[in-house]
């Protein structure tokens, strides 16, 4: 299993991206919210882009915002390999094409209450899909257990239309949580990773 660190519920987000650039993990999950598509807002792109500085790991950059345009054009600058989307905006299919367009991997994520058939007409573009496991919006959340089934329905989807685009999940991956994630390739661990004292042992209780 795949394991990609999200800082948001992070303290001090310079040590921990240092601490994690120790570890083995696979990607830095970078979460942005813009007050809009969910309630809270994280820091402009002005001071996020100094993430560089701490971690040499590859980004997987979840975009929880109603207009990805600005955000596309400047996390592509970085070090990033995916660019992820929500499938609950408007037109995604326009920065699907925009993300591809800066040769970046794409994703589309969906909320816990959007029916797994609205992936269908994204299923061409993507490389990834970010199953949400909560309510998008803030770190600390519990697993949803329904999230389990939904990741098989995807699963079968996928295979369905033959698509072949890693699966990972998102909100309340926890050691005990991550066996409702077996069909993914994929898990994304928030505060289970930075609220801890050894990050590597976390990571590796995931994989
Ligand atoms: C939730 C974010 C998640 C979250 C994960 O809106 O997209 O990436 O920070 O954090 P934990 O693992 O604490 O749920
Ligand atoms: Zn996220």
């Amino acid at each position: 299993m795949k394991v990609s660190a999200s800082f948001l519920s992070s303290k001090n987000i310079p040590v921990d991206l240092k601490k994690l650039d120790n570890t083995d993990v696979d990607y830095i999950h970078v979460d942005i919210m813009d007050g809009k598509f969910v309630k809270n807002k994280t820091m402009p792109f002005s001071e996020m882009r100094n993430i560089y500085k701490y971690t040499s790991k590859r980004l997987e950059v979840h975009l929880m915002v109603e207009d990805p345009t600005e955000y596309i054009k400047n996390y592509a600058e970085l070090n990033t390999e995916y660019i992820i989307i929500h499938a609950e905006i408007e037109d995604p299919i326009k920065y699907l094409e925009m993300i591809k367009s800066y040769s970046i991997k794409c994703g589309i994520s969906i909320k816990p209450n959007t029916p797994v058939s609205s992936l269908v007409p994204f299923l061409p573009y993507i490389d990834e899909v970010l199953v949400m496991s909560v309510e998008p919006g803030e770190g600390g959340q519990a697993f949803i257990p329904e999230s389990e089934e939904r990741i098989k329905e995807i699963r079968d989807l996928l295979n369905e239309y033959k698509i072949n685009a890693i699966i990972n999940v998102d909100g309340g991956v926890t050691n005990e949580t991550v066996s409702k994630c077996r069909l993914c390739d994929m898990v994304v661990a928030g505060s289970y990773i930075v609220k801890s004292e050894d990050f590597q042992e976390r990571i590796t209780s995931l994989r």
